[in-house]
């Protein structure tokens, strides 16, 4: 696709304490995070190391709220509803309706994001595209989603979201998902091969496989950095998610 690709969001509030209902202000929060952080107009993205701002770029994707339901309703992007689960596993459980969660919209039209309690430290979880549409989307936890309410440091700039959106449109981990090792790839030719996923704020340069002077892109949306520290997408990540609006998931977004 050429220019801007805007793409509807439906967020399922799915809470059983009164704190997990985030507020409507906690959710446009996060949809902000999305329109800077996939524009490259996100304000950090000038903390880059000079050697790899050259490859920060634009993914040429925005989201806002739906405005229009699945049968036609006007609607706000927001639905809600509490549960008798006391947290979430990444086993799709609040992606439908008869396991206490939400069903989701037709992932030919909508972005459906998830949003509730997850144990186990899990942040948030995507799936990738060419799977089931019931369980199409994103799962966030609440306290990593947006910038305000119950959004608790050091997840609390919005960016799991970000995160876990380059997985739904088929980024893989930047390095290579092959634990510590240096053979796994990315599948992306301008993100230095790197041996093991980076934690917290590193110091740059942070050298693993070879990949010396400028060593690992550690802060890149697709590491595992606290949100402070990630700000980037690169150029060869673009391409990739832009293939998949080309090609699985052509259907959405106008
Ligand atoms: N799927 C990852 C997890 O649950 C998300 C990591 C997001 N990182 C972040 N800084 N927000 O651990
Ligand atoms: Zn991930
Ligand atoms: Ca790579």
């Amino acid at each position: 696709r050429t220019g801007i690709t805007r793409i509807p969001v439906v967020v399922h509030v799915v809470w059983n304490t009164a704190a997990q209902n985030i507020s409507d202000a906690q959710i446009t929060s996060q949809i902000d995070v999305l329109n800077r952080d996939f524009r490259r107009t996100n304000p950090d993205v000038s903390t880059t190391p000079a050697p790899f701002l050259p490859l920060a770029a634009d993914v040429r994707v925005e989201f806002s709220l739906a405005t229009t339901n699945p049968l036609g309703a006007p609607t706000n992007g927001i639905e809600r509803r509490q549960t008798s689960v006391t947290s979430f596993s990444d086993n799709d459980a609040v992606k439908s309706a008869a396991t206490g969660g939400m069903d989701a919209w037709p992932a030919a039209n909508y972005l459906n994001i998830w949003v509730c309690q997850l144990g186990g430290g899990l942040l948030g979880y995507a799936q990738f595209p060419g799977g089931p549409d019931a369980t199409d989307g994103v799962v966030i936890l609440h306290s990593a989603f947006g910038t305000t309410g119950t959004a608790a440091a050091p997840f609390n700039l919005g960016r799991t979201a970000t995160h876990e959106i380059g997985h739904w449109l088929n980024l893989n981990h930047i390095w290579g998902d092959d634990g510590t090792g240096c053979s796994g790839t990315d599948n992306v030719a301008d993100t230095p091969n790197q041996a093991g996923s980076n934690t917290g704020v590193p110091t740059f340069p942070h050298v693993s496989c070879s990949n010396g002077p400028n060593g690992d892109m550690f802060m890149n949306y697709m590491d595992y950095v606290d949100d402070r520290a990630m700000v980037m997408f690169s150029t060869g990540q673009v391409a990739r998610m832009q293939a998949c609006l080309d090609g699985v998931r052509s259907a959405i977004g106008s």
